[in-house]
């Protein structure tokens, strides 16, 4: 299944031609699901429209950020948005919208961050007799123009260059870099290694755990004691990357699958006491992924060293 992603813009919206037109080949890991505006009148509305994308788009003016902000995030969450790519889309971001995307949404930005965050970006590199301008792909944070950049490309700056014409040949360089860093991102998500390198984070993190192989799994337990998890990646040719962890039993098992039966299953071997959890289906909630760790851990941890645990989350 394709990541799916929402552009956001607020101009010509070139950029976001640049992702839809690389989401037209057929091994592209993301689709556009929808180009939203706070200008109604943003070019890239037309394009998107004429390319079979759904758009909304309402002027900010008159509203304030807060409730502006929860309309475009009702927008995406309808049409099933799993990712935010920003592509000149020139509103500051509320922080509570920023927090719902968090880890979810790129942002484009036509400097070498971190220099020259905010406007005027080709100007001020040329008045400070840069070499070379670019641009950067980042990812969004509370702070405007900052947040772990991903991807950057120099433009050498020519003898001669205005703000318009380095401008233009940065663009050439946003049009390549977005769409293969959107890709990788959301690949990463998806990759088996990555998802296991979030798992161990958050399972070596638990009194005194260690990782082992087991039935050729990468599996977590409790030193020289029992074991709270498994890492399962296309076990028996099931397809599935999943987490397996402890539960109450059959009624818990159960439960879960009845309420979400894409993401819950029965491991099979594994009996009533475990609950199989989907990590590849984009959308992990890794506050949760921690919480069913520690549950598990809890599950299996001699009295002793439970009674530690529980001493600490007093505090
Ligand atoms: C792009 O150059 C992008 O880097 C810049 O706006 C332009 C939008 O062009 N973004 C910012 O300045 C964000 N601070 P587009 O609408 O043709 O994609």
């Amino acid at each position: 299944m394709k990541a799916r992603v929402a552009v956001l813009i607020s101009g010509a919206g070139t950029n976001m031609a640049a992702l839809l037109y690389a989401a037209k080949a057929a091994d592209c890991p993301y689709e556009l699901v929808l180009v939203a505006s706070n200008n109604p009148d943003a070019a890239g509305l037309v394009l998107a429209k004429a390319e079979g994308i759904a758009t909304w788009a309402r002027t900010h003016k008159g509203m304030d950020r807060d409730a502006f902000d929860a309309l475009v995030d009702e927008q995406l969450r309808a049409a099933g948005a799993d990712y935010v790519a920003l592509a000149g889309y020139m509103r500051i971001l509320s922080d509570d919208f920023v927090a719902r995307w968090a880890g979810r949404m790129l942002n484009i930005h036509p400097s070498l961050l971190p220099k020259y965050k905010g406007l005027n970006t080709h100007q001020q590199a040329i008045d400070a007799g840069d070499a070379y301008g670019g641009c950067s792909i980042h990812v969004v944070t509370p702070a405007l123009d900052d947040g772990p950049v991903l991807a950057q490309t120099p433009v050498a700056i020519a003898r001669g260059d205005t703000a318009e014409s380095l401008a233009r040949r940065v663009q050439f360089a946003e049009h390549q870099l977005y769409p293969a860093t959107l890709a990788a991102f959301v690949s990463r998500e998806r990759s088996p290694d990555w998802l296991l390198g979030r798992v161990r984070e958050l399972a070596m993190a638990l009194p005194e755990a260690d990782e082992v192989s087991s039935h050729g799994m990468p599996c977590f337990g409790i030193v020289k004691g029992k074991k709270f998890a498994y890492f399962t990646h296309d076990h028996h040719r099931d397809g599935k990357t999943a987490l397996l962890v402890k539960i109450s039993g059959a009624d818990e098992q159960a439960q879960l699958i009845e309420l979400d039966e894409a993401r819950y299953y029965r491991p099979a071997y594994f009996g009533d006491g475990w609950i199989g959890i989907r990590l590849d289906l984009g959308d992990t909630d890794w506050d949760a992924t921690g919480e069913w760790l520690r549950k598990s851990w809890l599950a299996i941890a001699p009295k002793k060293l439970a009674g530690l645990m529980a001493v600490a989350e007093d505090f």
